[in-house]
């Protein structure tokens, strides 16, 4: 057994971007487990824009992460050992396993029980944070609830990212027309020429409005909305009569201070209105019900070779405030995860 755990300790609620000593790397002892507990070691943990606004958000959908305690995060980790009868050592499961080395499964003090994945693992343990896990369950449900067909234009932001660029190439092969915005000339080619969408605006470029006139001709009908901000504004402007909105995120909001001094309001809202249109807030893990449902369409494409799931790996958890800063820099394609730990039993995939 592991003499230590290495978890990172939430010190002081960030105000603006991270800064040094609002997280702390520590070294501990790893917890004894007694009856009803497994010892998981986390293989990959995820990076969210959602962590930053966990650090500190006064009405988040979920509470803010208590001062001192470890980082919530999404993982996926193998069992080392197990006092419980669901969970045997070599199981890989995903849950909120926290940013750190080993997390102590306990029913009753884990935010939400693991889910124990099957044996063998069906694809590489990172998929199940991103692809097969919370982002592509994310654009799945999204997708499917603003339900694209030929002739519609769907906007989607970040369209290079975890969520976007899932959402993006599965409003594509509904038959719309997809138009995605990204930051930066490369990010908008493999917008275009990796994943198929149609156009993609590059919102770094001075003339991003003008331009994102340019590739809507016939207006938005559907957005799928993770960026938020002055973006999503302008977005607005183009919708159509009875346009809908999937907000699935604001990540241009996240660093604007828990008092929202640097909050970006959306001054053209009167298009709700004016266009008749309509706006659904959502939050994946209200859908658990729906998980199974998606996992099994997105892993069938990504098999067929229809779903592109492109990553950014970054290794080691002493790296992962240096990878929350770079979701809000954007560099990142993908879906951002930091490796931990390789598995110690070998179970091939396939
Ligand atoms: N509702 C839910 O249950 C749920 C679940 C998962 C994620 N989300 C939300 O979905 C959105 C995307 O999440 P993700 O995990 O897929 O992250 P992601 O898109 O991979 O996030 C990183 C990207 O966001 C873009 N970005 C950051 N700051 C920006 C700004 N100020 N203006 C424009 N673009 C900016 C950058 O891309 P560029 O380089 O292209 O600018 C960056 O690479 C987030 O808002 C997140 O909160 C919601």
């Amino acid at each position: 057994m592991a003499a230590a755990n290495r978890a990172i300790r939430l010190r002081h609620r960030p105000e603006g971007s991270l800064r040094d000593g609002d997280l702390e790397l520590v070294e501990e002892p790893v917890a004894e487990i007694t009856d009803g507990q497994a010892l998981v070691r986390n293989l990959v943990v995820s990076v969210d824009p959602a962590s930053r606004f966990w650090m500190g958000h006064p009405r988040a959908f979920m509470p803010p992460v208590p001062i001192d305690a470890v980082m919530r995060s999404i993982g996926v980790g193998e069992v080392v050992a197990s006092r419980r009868a669901d969970m045997r050592v070599g199981d890989v499961a995903v849950g909120f396993t926290g940013w750190q080395e080993y997390c102590v499964a306990d029913d009753s003090q884990l935010e939400a029980p693991l889910t124990v994945l099957p044996a063998p693992l069906p694809a590489p343990p990172s998929a199940f944070v991103g692809v097969l896990g919370h982002t592509g369950i994310s654009a799945y449900l999204g997708v499917d609830h603003l339900d694209p067909k030929p002739g519609q234009t769907v906007v989607v932001s970040s369209a290079a990212g975890a969520v976007g660029s899932v959402a993006g190439q599965l409003a594509k092969l509904r038959g719309a027309r997809v138009v995605g915005i990204a930051g930066g000339p490369g990010k908008c080619r493999h917008v275009v020429d990796d994943l198929g969408l149609d156009a993609c605006v590059d919102h770094t470029d001075p003339a991003w409005r003008e331009l994102l006139d340019a590739a809507t001709p016939d207006g938005v009908d559907l957005d799928f909305e993770n960026v938020g901000g002055d973006i999503m504004d302008h977005v607005l402007m183009r919708l159509n009569r009875n346009a809908r909105i999937f907000l699935c995120g604001m990540i241009s909001q996240y660093n604007a201070g828990s008092d929202r001094s640097g909050w970006r309001g959306l001054v053209n809202i009167d298009q709700i209105h004016m266009q008749r249109a309509t706006m659904r807030g959502f939050i994946v893990t209200d859908h658990l019900d729906r998980w199974p449902e998606a996992i099994e369409h997105l892993a069938g494409l990504t098999v067929a070779g229809k779903l592109r799931a492109d990553e950014t790996v970054v290794d080691g958890l002493e790296n992962v405030p240096a990878a929350l800063d770079r979701l809000f820099s954007g560099g990142t394609t993908g879906k951002l995860v930091v490796h931990v730990a390789d598995r110690s039993t070998a179970t091939p995939a396939g």
